[in-house]
């Protein structure tokens, strides 16, 4: 039986996203799946600040370290994500040690110090790094937050050359989902020439991938992985997976999620996807992929934002319950119609 990164070793290298309890509590079933089919790893969230560095005088590395550790047993290269972002970043990193709100230089001698303790402790051995991640608006301005407030529009910069200077060796990203929008992925082109022109060393973007059946229009896709290439040189398709459901929203309720994976009678919450909606996340997966293929020379890496439904982050928001069923294993650890239509693609 052929695995996800045999079937795509000529072309790109194959990633998928570990969840912290997958290495806390046993799940050697799952990890034995992910030493099989992937050659790349990203923390889904054990190096984000809040989990890396909750306080200012404490750091968690125990999860990180045994995240690197399993990795490289399993000769998976590994993403940092993510040191500069405005989600999953604690307060106190904006504040003065008396609680009031903190100047640019200590905005600065923080974010070094995370970046040099961070980054420099994984030297050598985490091949990459999500440097920014979001720091663009959909209509391409640039996103308000305190990082941009506090440090200036150059944050972006700033933070790239802290990691450089952390680890010379590192490849270093910038990151951001709905980059098959022309205005946005402007924006990200203009950063990256303008940070090459700089003299600061980028090597390429991660889009996102968040997608859903229909939407975005795959030639949306092909476009932006064609000019953000041309811009930055590499592009990773760093985060994918295809939501069965609508993009949740206010108004979705239960029988609206039913509806759409088009099985009132069935529960798409606890049971599994009727057979005429796995056929078509088969084929948009199918669609997906092989534009990557056609890609190869630009695309490094495409990882998945996770392995199987069960365990998925569009899962239970805002329903409790819910899931989006966007991933290739079934909460069962079974391989989905998904999988083979990848697997047949590569
Ligand atoms: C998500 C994780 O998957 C969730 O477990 C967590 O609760 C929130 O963050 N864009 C990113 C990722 O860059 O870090 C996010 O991950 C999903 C959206």
């Amino acid at each position: 039986p052929v695995t996800l990164k045999e079937a795509y070793q000529d072309d790109f290298r194959m990633g998928v996203a570990i969840a912290t309890h997958w290495l806390t509590e046993p799940h050697p079933e799952l990890l034995k799946i992910v030493a099989e089919q992937f050659n790349a790893a990203t923390p889904e969230n054990l190096l984000k600040w809040q989990s890396v560095h909750p306080e200012r005088d404490r750091y968690h590395f125990a999860d990180a370290d045994r995240f690197v550790d399993f990795a490289e047993q399993h000769g998976m290269r590994i993403t940092g994500h993510t040191l500069v972002w405005h989600n999953q970043t604690p307060d106190w990193v904006f504040q003065g040690a008396d609680g009031q709100p903190a100047t640019r230089e200590q905005v600065l001698a923080t974010l070094r110090e995370h970046i040099q303790t961070v980054v420099g402790r994984y030297r050598g051995r985490i091949a990459g790094w999500d440097v920014v991640n979001e720091a663009i608006n959909d209509d391409g301005t640039l996103r308000d937050t305190p990082w941009r407030r506090i440090l200036g529009d150059d944050y972006l910069e700033i933070a790239f050359r802290l990691a450089h200077e952390a680890d010379p060796d590192a490849e270093l990203y910038y990151n951001d989902y709905s980059l098959y929008l022309k205005d946005k992925a402007r924006t990200a082109s203009r950063l990256v020439r303008t940070m090459k022109r700089n003299d600061v060393r980028i090597d390429g973007i991660g889009m996102q991938g968040h997608w859903s059946l229909d939407y975005p229009p795959i030639e949306d896709i092909d476009r932006s992985i064609q000019s953000l290439s041309a811009a930055a040189g590499k592009v990773m398709i760093s985060e994918l997976d295809i939501n069965v459901l609508p993009w949740p929203g206010d108004q979705i309720d239960a029988d609206v999620a039913r509806q759409a994976v088009g099985s009132p009678e069935l529960d798409p919450y606890t049971q599994g996807l009727p057979a005429e909606k796995q056929a078509q996340l088969a084929n948009r997966y199918t669609e997906v992929f092989e534009l990557f293929v056609r890609h190869r020379d630009f695309i490094d890496r495409v990882t998945f934002w996770g392995l199987e439904d069960g365990a998925s982050w569009h899962n239970n928001w805002p329903i409790k319950g819910r899931t989006a069923h966007s991933l290739l294993f079934d909460r069962n650890l079974r391989p989905k119609p998904a999988f083979d239509a990848v697997i047949a693609v590569g």
